[in-house]
């Protein structure tokens, strides 16, 4: 007889993940139900949504919604859906309403604070219509260092207390942020294979040729932190980038006179003379990962499953509220040289992704291991494994 889901989901010792987890249809219908439906989700920054009647629209679990900032500044959210026969109210991912949605179908008109003000020719329903009964169904809101959360489920703890001990980080690291670009990519991959991915400073050195050189020795350097409940941390200090020694390793694989002084997103100087911050990278529970590279590169990425063997990840490029034209564009800049899905470590991490994912349809019996690190305590080197372990922990406890 075959292991059944809820063996697969509580077995193993904590060190180790059954592969099954990245391959079921049926696991991926139960993370939908059991932990997107029941954990906060990144939506947008607060200044996307400034002025009353503001929105910005989202998928959570595959079910649409829509943010919008009320008349009283207030935002509040609601299921994307028109209570008559459920056409979605708003389709573009950001605009104004003018305040109020008018759903395109039958012209039934809701208020900025989701209630029912307008139905054409509402007669012939009848004196018993109610419309209190057609208000909009709301989700929960919540910001944090002028980030918006939303969750589908109305009893989840507040978002302070879901970010635990992560939301310290997220607030001194993600404050006076704002979104300034944005990418996005597919891969053919299961969506935890990128969040571990994320959370893992073991591969860097064998993946990234261009960290190898360019930050020589920053593997050793810095230390992964369990955060609960199912968040991680990897931090170090800001390491100052070898240029020299990858144009070195360009020329010598090439054959060609490269000066990378000539292009202006390899270097740092805007930031020169600028406090240096330490680097992080936060993987929060279950799919939103943040992080800032010499206060310089400050991204983050929501992780949205597609299928079992499917993923998109969105980017956002973050840079400071108060930057001047020349820091916003070299950050927008980097960005996409670096990141964008031909950039040079985001092309080197789909393709190990597409290999676990390739390597795990074969079912030989063995378990994933994330076994590094076992030096009591939450905090271990920065190879350690003490975030992905943090991360399936969580995993755990809501599919159970
Ligand atoms: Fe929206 Fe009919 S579906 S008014």
């Amino acid at each position: 007889m075959g292991i059944s889901v809820s063996e697969i989901i509580t077995g193993g010792s904590g060190r180790c993940v059954d592969r099954r987890v990245y391959v079921d249809p049926e696991i991926y219908q139960l993370e939908r139900e059991r932990i997107f439906r029941r954990t906060w989700q990144y939506v947008g920054h607060e200044h996307q949504v400034s002025e009353p009647g503001a929105y910005l629209s989202a998928t959570i679990a595959g079910e649409p919604v829509v943010i919008c900032r009320g008349e009283d500044g207030r935002l509040r959210g609601f299921y994307n859906t028109c209570s008559h026969r459920g056409a979605i109210l708003t389709e573009a991912e950001r605009g104004r309403c003018g305040g109020r949605f008018r759903c395109m179908y039958h012209g039934w008109t809701y208020d900025l604070e989701g209630r029912l003000i307008g139905v054409p020719h509402v007669e012939a329903y009848g004196a018993s219509f109610r419309r209190e009964a057609y208000h909009l169904v709301p989700i929960r809101v919540e910001t944090l260092a002028g980030m918006i959360f939303a969750a589908l489920d109305p009893v989840v703890n507040s978002l302070e207390e879901f970010l635990g001990d992560a939301a310290p980080y997220l607030r001194k690291y993600g404050s006076n942020t704002e979104v300034i670009g944005r990418l996005r990519y597919l891969y053919s991959g299961n969506w935890k294979l990128w969040h571990e991915n994320f959370a893992d400073n073991y591969h860097p050195e064998f993946v990234h040729k261009l960290v190898r050189d360019m930050y020589v020795g920053y593997e050793a350097q810095g230390t992964n932190h369990q955060l609960d409940p199912g968040h991680g941390l990897l931090i170090w200090p800001a390491i100052r980038p070898h240029f020299e020694r990858y144009q070195a390793g360009l020329q010598q694989a090439s054959g060609l006179e490269i000066d990378l002084s000539r292009n202006a997103n390899w270097d740092f100087s805007p930031f020169v003379g600028q406090p240096a911050q330490e680097e992080l990278v936060l993987t929060l529970f279950p799919n939103f990962d943040f992080a800032s590279f010499y206060g310089a590169s400050i991204e983050l990425r929501v992780v949205q499953p597609l299928a079992v063997d499917r993923t998109r990840v969105d980017l956002y490029v973050l840079g400071r509220k108060d930057d001047s034209p020349e820091i916003r564009r070299w950050r927008l800049e980097r960005s996409a040289s670096w990141l964008a899905s031909h950039g040079k470590v985001a092309a080197d991490d789909l393709e190990a992704l597409h290999r676990c994912q390739k390597g795990l349809t074969a079912q030989v019996g063995r378990q994933v291991d994330i076994n590094r690190g076992h030096k009591p305590g939450k905090v271990g080197e920065a190879r350690d494994e003490y975030s992905i372990r943090s991360f399936y922990a969580a995993w755990r406890q809501y599919m159970k």
